[in-house]
């Protein structure tokens, strides 16, 4: 019995918790924190790292108001978005007349089974405590040889641990859900191989954000965007660029 009341406080405390989710993104007209030249950036990321050519048919996972589920369009997609805030999938569809997006759960897909070509996850891993109902969910949906990227805040990150990282003493809870903190490349990596996919890791840096919700880091960003910049574009910092991409293939 003991055993028993362990395994689903265990479990309680890795499932993600919708609601909060929900509230939170519900109190937001629109979410798009980056520069349109960042955006781009992920984009051509995006590109690179799974190599799909125009025509193929992607899910934006985790599209919030669809500024990348417009991007995957103009980049010649038959892109569709998906994202649990009601709110952020009303507003896209204002913005974005046309584009085909859709409220859903990641941890519980509405699509059929072998029915994509590819997976951009949007920011979406690190909302998860658990990524591997979501791996798995990505799986099941990809045809075989479909490809996915993944882009998260990287726990290894000096600015990332020090702002967004719960162990750290400057962690602010201001602008996030209690569901998200960056991540651990290697965890991410592992959950999708577990789940049957081909994953690897890759690093960004550049990618500059427009604002943060926090007061006291705001006169920091620019200072932040800089170093981002110039120092951890270097080479030798890959593996401490502030965005892991997480990406790879059903075989
Ligand atoms: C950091 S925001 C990213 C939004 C957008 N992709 C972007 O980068 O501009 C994370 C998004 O994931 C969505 N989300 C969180 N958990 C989700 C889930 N289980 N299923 C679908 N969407 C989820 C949130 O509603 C939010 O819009």
């Amino acid at each position: 019995m003991e055993r028993l009341e362990d395994m689903s406080a265990a479990a309680s405390a890795t499932a993600q918790d919708k609601q909060k989710e929900i509230d939170f993104f519900g109190g937001m007209d629109a979410y798009d924190v980056f520069t349109p030249e960042s955006n781009a950036r992920l984009i051509f990321a995006f590109q690179r790292l799974t190599g799909l050519p125009r025509g193929a048919q992607v899910a934006d996972l985790g599209c919030g108001s669809g500024a990348f589920t417009e991007l995957l369009r103009q980049a010649g997609y038959d892109a569709r978005g998906l994202d649990l805030s009601p709110k952020l999938i009303a507003a896209g569809r204002q913005k974005y007349p046309g584009l085909d997006l859709i409220e859903g759960d990641v941890e519980r897909l509405p699509f059929p089974s072998g029915s994509l070509d590819g997976v951009l996850l949007s920011g979406i891993v690190h909302h998860l405590p658990d990524p591997r109902r979501c791996a798995e969910e990505v799986f099941r949906v990809l045809r075989p040889g479909g490809k996915f990227m993944a882009f998260d805040p990287n726990r290894m990150n000096p600015f990332m641990w020090l702002y967004r990282d719960r162990s750290s003493p400057f962690y602010s809870p201001v602008g996030v859900t209690e569901n998200e903190r960056p991540i651990l490349a290697q965890r991410v990596a592992g959950a999708f191989r577990a789940a049957g996919l081909v994953a690897g890791t890759d690093y960004l840096a550049g990618l500059s954000y427009r604002h943060v919700a926090s007061r006291w880091a705001r006169p920091i960003l620019p200072i932040y965007n800089a170093i981002d910049r110039l120092i951890f574009n270097l080479p030798f910092m890959n593996p401490l660029r502030p965005f892991v991409l997480t990406y790879g293939a059903k075989p």
